[in-house]
């Protein structure tokens, strides 16, 4: 029989485990709830993180299907502000959605107010909820341009793209932002009051700093600095793995949502998960049928706007990661990278399944 157990966490925000009943279901208080963003209220604090070359609308929608109204909002990948206002068919492009990833934001980089200000007049035009600025992005092709990360070393440069972004758009305005440029330079108390002082909606954080990247740990400590003392709602992003990582977060008090990233890559269901944790229920692993469910959806959602030649790769990477952990997965990632088309990567997959369904039926004498 399966226990329910919930989740206790102390003020580090790391996890562990109780049976009902314990200290943990007496402290247990709505801690996945709706979120403020300007006039926005998004059903529920879990929002999909920006991610380029991941977050397009087939992704997004991907998400959207598998753990439904869990997901408070998703965020676009990224957008040259200089592209779009140029004209750039693939940064056009970005701007599509449909009306079911709603609340959707859409997030732009670049340096120069004047250009932010129209790309963000176009964000607007195109109908999105919100418009994010990227203050975080660690590129050097795009920090050398001033943008991303660079950003937060300019911070009268960021105020003034923040003015010309808020005059131009009455959508709400958000940032996301790193730590800092590096540990001599942890500027995020000073950049986050900033743009609270300009009116932004939201902040969201990724405690890592650029020259970091990915290494290292995110600093939630940093992401709670910032949620006491902003009046804004404040998105810790970072090393959220699981949703039990989510909750704990949350349950702790270090942020008013959490911003996922990478966990949903390989579990669309993460946010679904974290609901289900946060109100007492067991987290399920999806099915094996879930698994090839979600990468049928996705196949047929990059087929809309892709060619077979482009999605192939985005359908290889997706198998692999919906199949990490599975017994035997490292072999079918080589099988998946030797399959030549679509159809071919389908069905290894879907054989790879079937092999494992009939293992678990076989009955163990051991
Ligand atoms: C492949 C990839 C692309 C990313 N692209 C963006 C982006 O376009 N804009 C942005 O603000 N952050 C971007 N990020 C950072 C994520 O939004 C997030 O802050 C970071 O990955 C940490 O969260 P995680 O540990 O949940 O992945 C990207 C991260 C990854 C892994």
């Amino acid at each position: 029989m399966a226990v329910t157990l919930e989740l206790d966490t102390s003020r580090s925000g790391r996890a562990s485990w109780q049976r009902p009943g314990g200290k943990a279901s007496q402290q247990r208080h709505e801690i996945v709830r709706p979120l403020r963003i300007g006039p926005i209220e998004l059903r529920t604090n879990l929002i999909l993180a920006p991610m380029s070359g991941v977050t397009d609308s087939a992704f997004r929608r991907l998400v959207l299907d598998m753990s439904g109204p869990a997901v408070g909002m998703v965020v676009s990948e990224f957008v040259a502000a200089e592209g779009l206002t140029r004209g750039n068919r693939q940064a056009l492009e970005m701007l599509r959605y449909t009306e079911r990833e709603r609340p959707i934001s859409i997030q732009i980089f670049g340096a120069e107010p004047h250009r932010m200000a129209l790309a963000a007049r176009m964000v607007e035009d195109a109908g999105a909820d919100v418009v994010d600025i990227n203050c975080g992005c660690p590129a050097p092709k795009v920090v050398r341009r001033g943008g991303g990360a660079e950003l937060m070393r300019q911070p009268e440069r960021l105020r003034a793209v923040l003015r010309a972004v808020r005059r131009a758009v009455s959508i709400p305005v958000t940032v996301k932002i790193r730590a800092g440029w590096d540990e001599s330079e942890r500027n995020a108390l000073e950049i986050g009051k900033l743009v609270e002082e300009e009116g932004a909606a939201m902040l969201a954080v990724h405690g890592r700093t650029r020259v970091q990247m990915y290494r290292g740990a995110a600093d939630w400590e940093l992401v709670r600095a910032l949620h006491e003392r902003l009046s804004i709602p404040v998105v810790g992003s970072g090393d959220l793995a699981t949703a039990a990582d989510v909750v704990a977060r949350l349950r702790a008090d270090m942020a008013a949502g959490a911003m996922i990233g990478r966990a949903a890559m390989r579990n669309p269901w993460i946010f679904a998960q974290a609901v289900a944790l946060a109100s007492g229920r067991a987290v399920t692993e999806p099915a094996l049928e879930d698994r090839l469910r979600a990468l049928v959806t996705f196949r047929r959602y990059l087929r809309e706007t892709l060619p077979d030649r482009a999605l192939i790769g985005r359908l290889r990477g997706m198998a692999c990661r919906l199949s990490k952990g599975l017994p035997g997965s490292a072999a079918l990632r080589e099988e998946i990278g030797r399959a030549p088309t679509v159809e071919a990567i389908e069905e290894t997959f879907a054989e790879f399944l079937d092999r494992l369904e009939d293992a678990r039926k076989e009955p163990s004498w051991a």
